[in-house]
Order: structure tokens, then C-alpha cells, then sequence
């Protein structure tokens, strides 16, 4: 009895002492078993929250040729059978996977009953083709538009309308971008995660994209029905000690994310785009609408199934917090048979600091006030509508250092359109770790500096509140990066 334990422990044991050990999968003795049976994922470890990808339509390597068509549609949410706002028929839209230097040309038809433009969130596109209201006409019922740029970074981005945003976003059209650089660490499996939400009646039906009026607004309207990758409650299967990384995407209208990922190590990895420098605590991370993490997860509890939970992160600073919410279950089937993976390495990649010493200075006070009896949201003093005819001006290849200062009571999204930044720090306190940024997290009655440099592409671009209701509010305002 006694001698047998030491062979029972063995596994376990170096499972945990994995960190920095070379995967033992192509050694493992004869005995064990099929050749890799506990070196891999369970066969369809994903196949619960399975993403429709968009097929290529030019199998030449170095790009990716889609179509791609917003259109009313029927999807099966909770279910149930339903129409939403699709682009293709799918909740999310189909997800664009390209490899790092790929040229993309999308081939997109509007078939909604609204105008509609195509914005690729986080990723560095022309100004022409970035499918805001600065640069682009809206495409109308019926119109066709080919957006084309080339994707130069890995990271998860994502796309989705940015005209009557609150209205086109909350009814389903959203999109995963998956930029995958084969140079990059491995890091665990790949599992890109949608977390969005959606305003329903009992039947499934979606309320109207202005429902309650400006409290919708003013508070962001949060969904009842908490979907994960299009779905309410899937399940996500995993073997314990071998590392999974989640890419995840926060496509909700208003609602933040704060993740609880039981039985499992959890280190942030990556941020809006690609890899952070170092890996940093994961479980815990706050999404804001918009932005993305990317979570090393290593279930080390076999034999459970954990929900993964959402915890209301207090955005409005009440000091209450709402119940959890289950998001998915990570059902852990057993240990491997053949040895953990490693953790990831202290250094994930070099990220240079921007260089700021001649860097000009400016700030962007978030702010309310009242206009015409009502509250509205702006920046620096003005409403998007008051502000748009003298846009933000900067000068291509400056870097300059902004003080994000928000001077409401409650927590806003601030998205740079174009851009990545580094955030330098926040509430008074150093950024945690040098990562690049197009959203991000500014505390209510806080500053954040950031550094951000108009490296290229001169043109119109936007910046606002990504909570999508505060743009209809005014939270939004123009830059532009002249030549
Ligand atoms: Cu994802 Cu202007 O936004
Ligand atoms: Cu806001």
C-alpha cells in the first residue's frame, strides 16, 4: 500500500512543479495509455462555445477575402428562436482569423433596415477605412462597401457598427478578430471568448434599442441574458494542468466583467493588443465594454465543473454589489496522464517604452452637465454635437501624454480610435505593466495618464465612452491627426 502511493502522487506532483519544464509528451512511457492521451485538450474541449469562422475566399496565404452581410435574421438564443441583427446569420459574427502581415478585403452588404458602417476596433487601419462617421458615409439599405487594410499585430480585436450604435450593437452585430502571430509564445490552447448581453422579454424577443429612454442611456443598458459566445451558460471542457488561453472580448453595450475562474491559476497574459511584457494576477481582471484579456487558465482541480462567474464590479459606485451570475461552466475532466505544461516565462515580449521626454501634454476631462434641463455626457466641456466642428487636433508623429480625467461620479470606458497607447498610470498609482491599449478602465472621480503616438496613418479618428449609451449622450469626440 505504502509503496504504492509514491506511483500515485508521481503525476500530481509533477503537474505542480511543472513551472518552467518542457512538455513530456513525447516521452511518456508505453504504459500509459494511448501515445497523447493526457498531453491534449478533451477531443472537443471547445466545440460548447464554437465560433463560426468566416471562410477565406482566397486560400492564397497573406490575405483573408471575406464576404459579409448584416441582415435580420433568426439565431437560436437560450433555446429559443429568434430574430436578431446578424452580420451572416451568426451571434457573434463570424469570426475573421488572419495571420499577422495578412492583407484583408471584406466584401460587406448592409441588408438592415438602417444605415450602417463596419468599425474594426483596435486594429490599425487607414482613417478611410475605420468606418466612422469622420470618414466614412453611412451605407445605406441595400449598399455594398469593400472595407481593405492589412492586420500588422496579433491580438484579439473585434468589429461592430458605429452608427446607432446602442440600437445595432445591442442587437447582435459584433464580431471576433483573431490576429494569430506564428512567432509568438504558445502559451495554452487558444479559446477566444465573446462576453456580451442582451435586453430581451420572456419570449426572447429584443426590447427596442432605446428602451428607458435616457435612464437607458444615462445608465447604460446592461442585458438580462448573459450570452458567452452567443450562448447562455455553455460548457467549456478542459484537462487539468494543461494551460488553456482565453482570449476574451467584452462586446456588452454597458456592462463591465469582472471574472471569478474557480479551481484554477489564473495569470493575465495579454491586454487589447497582444501579449503583455510580464504576466500579471488574472483572476479578478475587470473587461470594461470593448476591451479584451487574454487569460493563461490552468484548471488545477480535476474532476469538477466550476462556473465561471460574473461579479459586479460596482462601476457606479454604490458600495452594493449585485449577485454573481454564472457565465460557463469549465468542466475539468481528469489530470493528464503525461505531465502540466509550463507557466509562462517572467517575460512575455519586449515592449519599448514610448519615449515621452518632448512629448506635448493634454487633458480630457469625461464630464456631465445639464443642457436644456437634462444631464448629457461630453468631453472637455462639450457634447460630441457641440464639439464636432472643432475636432481634437494633433500632429502626425508627435507623441504626446494624456491626463484621462474623469470628473463624474460613476466609471467610464475611454477607446482611442486608431491608436494603441500605453497607460502609465492610474488613480495615482503606476500601471501595473507595460502593455498597449485602445480601452480602457477610467475610475470615476480618477486620472489616468496614458502615452500615445500618431505614428501614422493621418486622418479623422474618434475617442469616447465605449459604455455604447454614453455616446448617444455625447460622451464622443473627434481627433485629427493632420499630415
Ligand atoms: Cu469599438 Cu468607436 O468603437
Ligand atoms: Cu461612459
Amino acid at each position: 500500500m505504502s509503496a504504492a502511493r509514491p506511483l500515485l502522487t508521481l503525476p500530481l506532483a509533477a503537474l505542480l512543479s511543472c513551472a518552467g519544464a518542457p512538455s513530456t509528451s513525447d516521452a511518456g512511457p508505453p504504459d500509459s495509455g494511448p501515445p497523447d492521451s493526457g498531453s491534449s485538450q478533451p477531443p472537443g474541449f471547445a466545440d460548447g462555445v464554437a465560433l463560426f469562422e468566416a471562410p477565406d475566399l482566397d486560400p492564397a496565404p497573406g490575405s483573408l477575402e471575406v464576404n459579409l452581410t448584416a441582415k435580420v435574421a433568426a439565431v437560436k438564443v437560450n433555446g429559443l428562436t429568434v430574430n436578431r441583427w446578424t452580420y451572416d446569420g451568426h451571434l457573434p459574427g463570424p469570426t475573421l482569423r488572419a495571420t499577422v502581415g495578412d492583407r484583408v478585403l471584406v466584401h460587406f452588404k448592409n441588408e438592415l433596415p438602417e444605415a450602417t458602417t463596419i468599425h474594426w476596433h483596435g486594429v490599425k487601419v487607414p482613417a478611410d477605412m475605420d468606418g466612422s462617421e469622420a470618414t466614412q458615409a453611412p451605407i445605406p439599405p441595400g449598399g455594398t462597401f469593400d472595407y481593405r487594410f492589412t492586420v500588422t499585430e496579433a491580438g484579439l480585436f473585434w468589429y461592430h457598427p458605429h452608427l446607432d450604435s446602442s440600437t445595432q450593437i445591442g442587437s447582435g452585430l459584433y464580431g471576433a478578430i483573431e490576429v494569430v502571430d506564428p512567432a509568438e509564445l504558445a502559451l495554452g490552447d487558444p479559446v477566444v471568448l465573446v462576453l456580451s448581453d442582451e435586453s430581451t422579454t420572456d419570449a426572447g424577443v429584443l426590447l427596442p434599442g432605446d428602451e428607458s429612454g435616457w435612464f437607458g442611456d444615462y445608465f447604460g443598458r446592461e442585458g438580462n441574458t448573459l450570452l458567452v459566445n452567443g450562448r447562455v451558460r455553455p460548457t467549456l471542457k478542459a484537462r487539468a494542468g494543461l494551460p488553456q488561453r482565453w482570449k476574451l472580448l467584452n462586446a456588452s453595450r454597458a456592462r463591465f466583467y469582472q471574472l471569478k475562474i474557480p479551481g484554477a491559476q489564473v495569470q493575465r497574459i495579454g491586454g487589447d493588443v497582444g501579449l503583455l511584457a510580464a504576466p500579471q494576477p488574472g483572476n479578478g481582471v475587470i473587461l470594461t465594454p470593448g476591451e479584451r484579456a487574454e487569460l493563461w487558465v490552468n484548471p488545477a482541480a480535476p474532476g469538477t465543473a466550476a462556473s465561471v462567474q460574473w461579479l459586479d464590479s460596482d462601476r457606479f459606485h454604490l458600495g452594493a454589489k449585485l449577485p454573481a451570475q454564472d457565465l460557463f461552466v469549465l468542466e475539468t475532466v481528469d489530470a493528464p496522464a503525461l505531465g502540466g505544461r509550463p507557466a509562462p516565462p517572467a517575460a512575455l515580449r519586449t515592449i519599448a517604452p514610448l519615449d515621452v521626454a518632448d512629448a506635448g501634454t493634454r487633458r480630457l476631462e469625461l464630464m456631465e452637465k445639464a443642457q436644456n434641463g437634462i444631464g448629457v455626457l461630453g468631453i472637455n466641456g462639450l457634447t460630441y454635437d457641440e464639439s464636432k466642428a472643432t475636432p481634437i487636433m494633433v500632429r502626425l508623429g508627435d507623441t504626446e501624454v494624456w491626463e484621462v480625467a474623469n470628473t463624474t461620479g460613476y466609471d467610464h470606458s475611454f477607446h482611442l480610435h486608431g491608436y494603441a497607447f500605453q497607460p502609465l498610470d492610474v488613480a495615482g498609482q503606476p500601471w501595473p505593466v507595460r502593455e498597449w491599449k485602445d480601452t480602457v478602465l477610467v475610475p470615476a472621480k480618477q486620472s489616468l495618464h496614458l502615452a500615445v503616438r500618431f505614428d501614422d496613418r493621418p486622418g479623422m479618428w474618434m475617442l469616447h465612452c465605449h459604455i455604447i449609451d454614453h455616446v448617444t449622450l455625447g460622451m464622443m469626440a473627434m481627433l485629427h491627426v493632420m499630415p
